[in-house]
């Protein structure tokens, strides 16, 4: 008697565990960039956090034919360990469901005061309200990256007159189009990412005054955590409080359910998107098409909606108008390999596959992304790709791998990239933190 009701009591408990399990690793799974966390980092402690579900049923299961011998005592004492585990199984799960739903909901983190793009509306170029412009203003002129400018201050013209590096293309000097700049990967709150790079970064953007600036993710270190929030808006505020901004989720950002402060910063009440996600969506710029894309580590995110809605978007596209494309995570990269997890961190075996034969495909011009701390220019198959991670995170090592579609890289270096739409061609100006050039491209677009 004594022992069908321990039998039951430990087939209980052991269901209570197997059930905390699911219900905490379901949670996880259904946060952004948990799946692609899955795949790219520690995937054995993920693995064991699935699989610990099952051992306290396991035990249980294995009880049943040592109930058959004459003694009981083997029957019993794994019962009791079956018991035992079921409940350290349950306080895990418990504890991390909890850590997951209340960490990134703990602590105070005001609405952005910044001049934030909603995906809805079109991107208005300064160029096509016929604001004047004056040709004088380098971006690394002293003045140029003296601290937030005025809305009402002329802006200096783009690559104009600018130093090229040596072996770089020639530059237009054609009023631009459209003005955009592209930077992707500060991680605030990390002790190792550089402060006074970011700083000089967003002061060279406001003097510069883009049309829009686009940051590529890992805005923080860790996404789940208010603080690093807080420290991010603390600079953007300070020092590009009227540049158009949107900034995309990077991996880091999603940290730990970090969604929930992405979209409640912003992604607030009152933006909408025509795919009607916050994380992918295009925009129109008049002279451009800017389509984002959710890849915080590779697809684990790019499912058949966002495929499907790529594929529309793309081929409802206007062919006179160059489409620029912007993910967080890279397609063609060089890069080298973690020594940690083996992962190759250069030329993404997820998304090049997947993703970039729609570029070819529907004629994508340009391809921005961030997650590799370098920057980079490659092209393949008549696709220009630039890779711009270098807003102050520390820098990845220099690379053991090239990619074949590699042209231009810089390693060890902070800066944002700037690209002017001119009539025919995109004009891409690689910088440093100072707002010197240190590549430009041109890339002729259909
Ligand atoms: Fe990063």
């Amino acid at each position: 008697m004594l022992n069908q009701k321990m039998r039951k009591t430990a087939l209980v408990w052991s269901l209570v565990a197997l059930g905390a399990c699911a219900i905490m690793n379901f949670y996880f799974y259904s946060l952004e960039g948990a799946r692609g966390m899955y795949v790219w980092y520690n995937t054995a402690l993920f693995q064991a956090l699935i699989v610990m579900g099952l051992i306290p049923i396991g035990l249980v299961i294995l009880t049943f034919p040592l109930e058959k011998l004459k003694e009981k005592l083997p029957s019993t004492i794994l019962r009791w360990v079956s018991i035992v585990a079921s409940v350290l199984v349950t306080l895990v799960s418990v504890g991390l469901l909890a850590f997951l739903i209340a960490g990134p909901r703990l602590g105070d983190i005001e609405p952005a005061k910044l001049n934030l793009i909603n995906p809805a509306n079109p991107i208005v170029a300064q160029a096509a309200l016929g604001e004047p412009t004056i040709s004088s203003g380098k971006a690394n002129d002293s003045s140029a990256v003296s601290g937030a400018a005025s809305t009402k201050n002329p802006r200096p013209q783009a690559a104009s007159g600018e130093a090229q590096a040596p072996g770089s293309t020639k530059s237009t000097t054609a009023e631009p189009r459209l003005r955009l700049s592209f930077s992707s990967d500060a991680h605030w709150g990390a002790d190792t990412s550089n402060a006074s790079a970011r700083t000089e970064i967003l002061q060279g953007i406001s003097a510069h005054k883009p049309d829009a600036f686009f940051f590529l993710g890992d805005m923080t270190e860790y996404g789940f955590q208010a603080m690093h929030w807080n420290l991010a808006l603390g600079d953007l505020e300070a020092l590009i409080p009227n540049v158009p901004f949107r900034p995309v989720m990077g991996n880091h950002d999603a940290l730990f359910g970090g969604q929930y402060n992405y979209k409640r910063i912003f992604f607030p009440k009152g933006f909408s998107s025509d795919s009607g996600s916050p994380y992918f969506y295009s925009i129109d710029a008049g002279a451009a098409r800017i389509i984002v894309l959710d890849m915080p580590w590779g697809t684990e995110q790019f499912g058949k909606r966002q495929h499907d809605w790529l594929e529309a978007t793309l081929k409802n596209s206007d062919p006179k108008v160059p489409i620029i494309v912007v993910s967080h995570s890279y397609y063609y990269a060089s890069g080298y390999r973690d020594p940690k997890t083996g992962k190759p961190w250069y030329d993404n075996y997820e998304t090049i596959p997947a993703v970039t034969p729609l570029f070819e495909k529907y004629g994508v011009d340009l391809v921005i992304s961030g997650h590799n701390h370098y920057q980079e220019f490659l092209q393949h198959n008549g696709v220009s790709y630039a890779i711009i991670g270098a807003m102050g995170g520390i820098s990845d090592p220099p690379p053991t791998y090239q990619s074949p579609a590699s042209k231009w890289m810089a390693v060890a270096t902070f800066g944002w990239l700037d690209v002017d739409v001119q009539n025919n061609e995109l004009v891409l100006t690689f910088r440093n933190e100072k707002g010197e050039a240190l590549h430009t491209e041109l890339v002729a677009y259909k």
